[in-house]
């Protein structure tokens, strides 16, 4: 393998490293472990600077125009193409939670590759995105505009569990 192909396989597990110390600090903390939950915060925090160096290394961060044509085609891969042939899968093999998080990040990607691309044209017409507040569905990762919605259409959850976005 040549050393970009290195960095991409590392970039992968460094990023998967990154969420799953994340899932488990969550663990470890309703687990009473205060410590133990840092320990993993801490290691999270350290595999993403890995992550975004091997990133930084193999010239995966560009000019913003750039990153969001890279993130447009990401987005339009996964709900195209990548999500449908894994949901229909999941059906046919009767894998119902499979199922359940294809559908939902299916049509989440859907919404993040309309959000970005409205986001290009603002770029490239030399604009920011107008201000607004972002909104994020704790279920399904719905991303909304403006305010969170009475429950998520996409998952029915409680609309004032949706967590605001810095
Ligand atoms: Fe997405
Ligand atoms: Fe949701």
């Amino acid at each position: 393998m040549s050393s970009m192909e290195n960095l991409q396989d590392a970039f992968a597990g460094e990023s998967q490293a990154n969420r799953k110390y994340l899932a488990f600090a969550k663990i470890a903390e309703q687990d009473g472990m205060a410590q133990v939950a840092k320990l993993f915060r801490a290691a999270a925090e350290a595999e993403t600077i890995h992550a975004h160096a091997h990133l930084r290394a193999m010239g995966g961060i560009k000019s913003t125009a750039e990153n969001l044509e890279a993130a447009i085609e990401g987005e339009g891969f996964e709900f195209k193409d990548m999500y449908p042939k894994m949901l229909t899968q999941a059906q046919e093999e009767g894998v119902k939670p499979a199922e359940i998080s294809f559908k939902n990040a299916l049509a989440v990607e859907e919404i993040h590759h309309g959000m970005y691309s409205k986001a290009l044209e603002a770029v490239k017409a030399g604009n920011d995105l107008p201000e607004t507040s972002l909104y994020v569905c704790p279920v399904c990762g719905n991303t909304v505009e403006g305010s969170a919605p009475d429950k998520c259409p996409i998952c029915n959850v409680a609309g004032d569990k949706f967590a605001p976005v810095a």
